[in-house]
């Protein structure tokens, strides 16, 4: 038996978003987001289910947070919904503000650390164009500063996005998520006023915070490894996801460039006509660490002459297709074990993800990383007192801890790992129907109940170490 120990001040915690647990959707002066609105449009969501009551967390906070500190959490991810604190884009919510400041104490109190995202997708819709309007990217800084003002004393770590690759090509190009709109032009439209909200967001919150805040963003990556490492049109394939769901993020925030490889992948979309005098410079504001989602692996073939691959299918319904200028690539299985999601199971990959962004990206840029989300969803069965024996969850997770040690053993900068989900939540297109929790909820009674998961996740944490 292999003894996998972390850094002593490694950070363990847990993940959640606004939308996907709180419900409450139009209590205390909220008002409707581009998921709320998405929500009722026939066919988008798995049984036409919504985010009104989710895990009703928002009248069961307390309890939720008293839950974390039984499973020993050190620290908590969440978001803030704009919706909430800004409902319609009009005048900031003192309940809204109120919610995320009680939950910031109550995590104090519990000596839990709060770890705030701005913006997980919940969109006000009242904002015209979305996305594709590059003055959301001000109304963001807008909100950022107002809740900057409101829990800087107490919040040190702010992040500004949560994942931009989903609010841009899977939203704009790709229809699976709200607003659900299949135009590539929009989708890079989005791309670019989704890196200007964060960097202006950055600037204009190390003017408003204490000094010792930290700031960052959370991206999602994608490990796409060619089918046939000795076909140059999969290798080719894996080059342009590589440049479409990584460096076109990661690129314009560490080297304050759109790389050119991607550019010309994109060419006739028009990402250029977005970018005005001083974007890059502002969008390249240095942050203080960066925040990993990685959930799977993948790998790609494909060749242009054989036209566009299948679009994914969402909820059994054909959407767009978000690869946008490069829709002819396929991700083929490798007969490798899947999650319920049938996302293929590989925790090498994140081992080679961090190691890599930490010698391209991170490393040159002299920050740390932090894994913000990764997890799985399983086919749970409850036993009747409501208990999941989920060793598949188990198994997965312990594989992921030992690659992140591992990566740290080969020197990548890792010092936090967050699971997805505390909580069985909204799982977006998916509704209820994907559980993703450590912590198993029952909708109909909305009763909660920790799974085998939660209890290991506890005992890792307590010994800051995994067994192999
Ligand atoms: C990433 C997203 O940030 C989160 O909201 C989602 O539930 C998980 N992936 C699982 O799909």
């Amino acid at each position: 038996m292999t003894i996998h120990r972390f850094p002593q001040d490694f950070l363990w915690g847990s993940a959640t978003a606004a939308f996907q647990i709180e419900g409450a959707a139009l209590e205390d002066g909220r008002r409707d987001s581009i998921w709320d609105t998405f929500c009722r449009v026939p066919g988008a969501i798995v049984n036409g289910d919504d985010g009104s009551v989710a895990c009703d967390h928002y009248h069961r906070m307390p309890q939720d947070v008293a839950l974390m500190k039984e499973l020993g959490l050190q620290v908590y991810r969440f978001s803030s919904s704009w919706a909430r604190v800004r409902p319609d884009d009009r005048e900031f919510n003192p309940a809204g503000l109120d919610f995320y400041s009680r939950l910031v104490d109550e995590l104090l109190g519990a000596g839990i650390r709060p770890w705030i995202t701005l913006y997980h997708w919940d969109l006000p819709a009242a904002i015209p164009g979305g996305w594709t309007n590059r003055d959301t990217a001000h109304r963001f800084v807008e909100y950022a500063e107002k809740m900057a003002e409101t829990l800087g004393d107490r919040v040190q770590d702010w992040t500004t996005l949560n994942e931009p690759w989903c609010s841009s090509l899977l939203s704009y190009a790709g229809g699976e998520h709200a607003p659900g709109h299949t135009d590539p032009r929009e989708a890079v439209a989005a791309v670019h006023h989704l890196h200007l909200a964060h960097g202006l967001a950055t600037r204009r919150l190390r003017e408003v915070l204490p000094d010792d805040a930290s700031v960052g963003l959370t991206l999602n990556f994608t490990v796409a490894d060619p089918v046939d490492p000795d076909s140059p049109t999969d290798r080719e394939a894996a080059r342009r996801i590589d440049g479409l769901q990584n460096r076109l993020f990661l690129d314009p925030i560490f080297r304050g460039a759109y790389p050119d490889d991607v550019l010309a992948d994109l060419n006739g979309l028009g990402l250029e006509s977005h970018i005005r005098d001083g974007d890059l410079e502002t969008i390249s504001t240095p942050i203080d660490w960066l925040g990993v989602n990685y959930y799977n692996g993948a790998a790609v073939t494909g060749s242009p002459d054989n036209g566009p691959a299948p679009s994914p299918e969402a909820n059994g319904r054909r959407v767009g297709n978000p690869n946008i200028g490069s829709e002819w690539v396929e991700f083929v299985p490798r007969g490798l074990p899947v999650t319920d999601m049938g996302w293929e199971i590989q925790p090498d990959g994140l081992r080679r993800l961090l190691e890599r962004l930490h010698v391209e990206y991170t490393g040159p840029a002299d920050i740390g990383m932090y894994v913000t989300e990764n997890g799985c969803a399983m086919p749970d069965r409850a036993d009747e007192d409501g208990f999941v024996d989920d060793q598949d969850r188990i198994g997965y997770l312990r594989g992921h801890f030992i690659a992140v040690e591992e990566a740290i053993a080969q020197g990548a900068d890792v010092r936090g790992y967050f699971v997805w989900s505390l909580l069985d939540n909204f799982e977006w297109a998916w509704g209820y129907d994907k559980r993703f929790g450590i912590v198993r909820v029952d909708y109909e009674t909305l009763e909660r109940t920790p799974k085998a998961s939660a209890l290991f996740y506890r005992d890792v944490i307590a010994a800051n170490a995994v067994e192999e």
